[in-house]
């Protein structure tokens, strides 16, 4: 006997009179004058299965004491709908099947929450994440599960195409500078050792290239111990490439071709190819970010000649300082609430801006501000004729440090797109960012790479990185779709002096850089090949490609924001036993269950 002859997806009019065997989970029962009508659900779709008291008083019986979630066989005959019944919204909307057998193979206690797409969405994440199981039943979820798949499937075939191999690299590792704090792993062998999660497979697939593997890949799963966001997980999936003699527009071909092979298995259409680039310091002048969100416009202006000569003391003094005064033109959004003002004003305020000052220009063509009094009739002329002013026109004004206005304005830009509405749903925008710094200061006024140590200078400006190691530019790249960074990488320092240099810039001192990196740089004087690479984050991008808000929905068994695994009920206590195997005692404060 075999369990089913058919999913719930699969049958049609022309299986008309066939006898067939469905299994599956009842998704609602419903009596109509004595018939009982269940819609029987599995991955594959939803058939509409009918009991009739005068088929089989035994299996309607049975159909009604059904609920939702029980897990039945059913065994009967395909019938075409009368044609005023047909669901042209269901693939098996022309048939039902009238059931004379019905096996019960489950029950279920009720349902925590409704299984049901739009009724989950008002559900608590918490719950949903907590009887995951149940959950993952939801067309929605099954959804993205599968466009994962899909894509993972497209990216294997593609890179298999293009001669790269995959290679598994360790998980049990040691800590890699990728900037997160590392998850750590006691070793009992060797008392008082540690391994790290690898926060990216970054120094295997640069070891992988000085072992000739010359174009490798993986799919690979990274451990980062940061606070999560709606686009971060501890845990996460990377496609991860590495290749040897190549440059930067080896690089920019092979994922242009991925992406593109991305886009039309997840049904979105090829992109156009090459995909745009914009030097960082262009994503920054133009969007106050580096990864723009190129869907709409609203870009940043430079208004600094302008002012040059203005008697308004705020933008004086800011330019006489040597910092730049910008706007944005929110186009229609004069009327937006002074609450909403004040709310934006504390966000600028956040990014580090003294104040956001503000024109809204009126139906009858007067601009309302706290500031143009101040401003000179030429001012007023050359700001209408930059921003293009029209009625119903809300400018909103920057002064002070390049960073700090790109960064107020970029962050305000995002708000006032999306307050306006303008910003297009299933479009897909995307663009390399190209040229970063190599290096940045932490807030603590530390010298820090901006990407990874192992990023190679830009070799036009090594000559700076002993005396203005901030301006030095990087050989590394980001690709950005919709404002979100999908992945980053760089061409690699190869030579192991400057490699040893670079983490001297960095300011670590010698028996460290020994300790963490003395394989590597020891790797290297072994006749490295020039290299360089990229890790695209899976879960965004297949989240960008669903079209969902959280990469938590396209992630089978994510963690919560506070990285917790609800269902499993992780992370947990162990017994003492095991922490004296790897040699640890607890310390915790008094309020901790130990
Ligand atoms: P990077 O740290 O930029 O580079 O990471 C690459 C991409 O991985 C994704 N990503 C994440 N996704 C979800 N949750 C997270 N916590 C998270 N962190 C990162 C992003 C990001 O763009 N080894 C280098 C790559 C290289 O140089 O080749 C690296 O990991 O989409
Ligand atoms: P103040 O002279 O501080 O009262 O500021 C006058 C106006 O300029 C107010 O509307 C402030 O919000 C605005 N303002 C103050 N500092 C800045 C700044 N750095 N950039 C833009 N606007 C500012």
């Amino acid at each position: 006997m075999t369990m089913r002859t058919h999913t719930c997806g699969d049958l049609t009019g022309a299986d008309k009179g066939a006898r067939v065997t469905l299994c599956g989970w009842v998704d609602t029962v419903r009596d109509h004058g004595g018939i009982i009508f269940i819609d029987l659900r599995d991955r594959y779709g939803m058939t509409q299965v009918i009991f009739d008291p005068q088929d089989s008083k035994e299996a309607w019986d049975l159909a009604q004491s059904t609920r939702g979630e029980y897990v039945i066989r059913v065994e009967g005959t395909v019938e075409p709908r009368p044609a005023d019944m047909v669901n042209t919204n269901l693939a098996t909307g022309e048939i039902e099947v009238r059931c004379n057998v019905i096996d019960l193979l489950n029950k279920s206690r009720t349902p925590p929450f409704p299984l049901d797409d739009d009724k989950a969405k008002r559900v608590h994440e918490d719950l949903r994440l907590t009887y995951r199981y149940l959950d993952i039943r939801r067309p929605v979820m099954q959804r993205n599960l599968r466009l994962r798949h899909k894509i993972l499937q497209a990216v294997r075939s593609y890179m298999d195409a293009e001669d790269f191999i995959e290679v598994e690299t360790p998980i049990l590792t040691k800590s890699t500078p990728e900037g997160a704090r590392d998850y750590l792993v006691p070793s009992r062998v060797v008392p008082g050792h540690f391994f790290a999660l690898p926060q990216a497979p970054q120094q295997y697939k640069q070891l992988l290239m000085m072992g000739g593997i010359d174009r490798y890949f993986q799919i690979a799963r990274c451990f980062r111990d940061e606070d999560l966001r709606a686009d971060r997980q501890p845990e996460f999936t990377q496609i991860d490439v590495e290749m040897s003699f190549i440059d930067a527009e080896d690089i920019y071909r092979v994922i242009d071709g991925m992406i593109a092979g991305i886009m039309e298995v997840s049904g979105h259409g090829k992109p156009e190819l090459p995909i745009a680039r914009m030097t960082y310091r262009e994503a920054m002048d133009r969007f106050g970010s580096d990864k723009p969100d190129l869907r709409f416009g609203m870009e940043l202006t430079d208004l600094s000649d302008i002012f040059a000569e203005t008697q308004f003391k705020v933008f004086a003094n800011v330019i006489g300082g040597g910092g730049v005064v910008k706007a944005i033109n929110a186009k229609g959004l004069a009327g937006v609430s002074a609450g909403v003002i004040d709310q934006w004003t504390n966000l600028a305020k956040e990014a580090g801006l003294g104040g956001l000052a503000f024109i809204r220009v009126q139906e009858d063509g007067n601009w309302k501000s706290p500031i143009v009094k101040f401003f000179s009739e030429t001012e007023k002329a050359a700001l209408q004729q930059r921003l293009d002013i029209q009625v119903g026109d809300l400018i909103l004004f920057a002064a002070d440090k390049p960073a700090v206005a790109n960064e107020a304005l970029g962050r305000l830009r995002l708000i006032a797109g999306d307050t306006a509405g303008i910003i297009p749903e299933d479009v897909f925008k995307l663009t390399w960012v190209t040229e970063f710094p190599l290096l940045e200061r932490s807030p603590e006024g530390r010298l820090q790479s901006m990407h990874h140590p192992f990023t190679s200078p830009h070799p036009d400006d090594v000559g700076l990185l002993e005396t203005e190691p901030e301006k030095v530019r990087a050989l590394a790249y980001d690709i950005v779709m919709n404002g979100v960074e999908l992945g980053g990488g760089s061409i690699r320092i190869h030579d192991p002096d400057i490699q040893q240099k670079m983490f001297e810039v960095l300011g670590l001192p010698a028996d460290e850089i020994n300790d963490r990196f003395g394989h590597l740089i020891k790797a290297l004087s072994f006749g490295a090949p020039p290299h360089g690479g990229i890790a695209l984050g899976v879960d965004r991008l297949v989240m960008l490609m669903a079209g969902s808000e959280s990469i938590r929905d396209v992630i089978a068994f994510p963690k919560t924001q506070k990285a917790m695994d609800l269902m499993m009920d992780a992370p947990s206590t162990v017994d003492a036993r095991q922490l004296r195997d790897v040699h640890l005692e607890l310390a915790l404060p008094d309020d901790v269950e130990g």
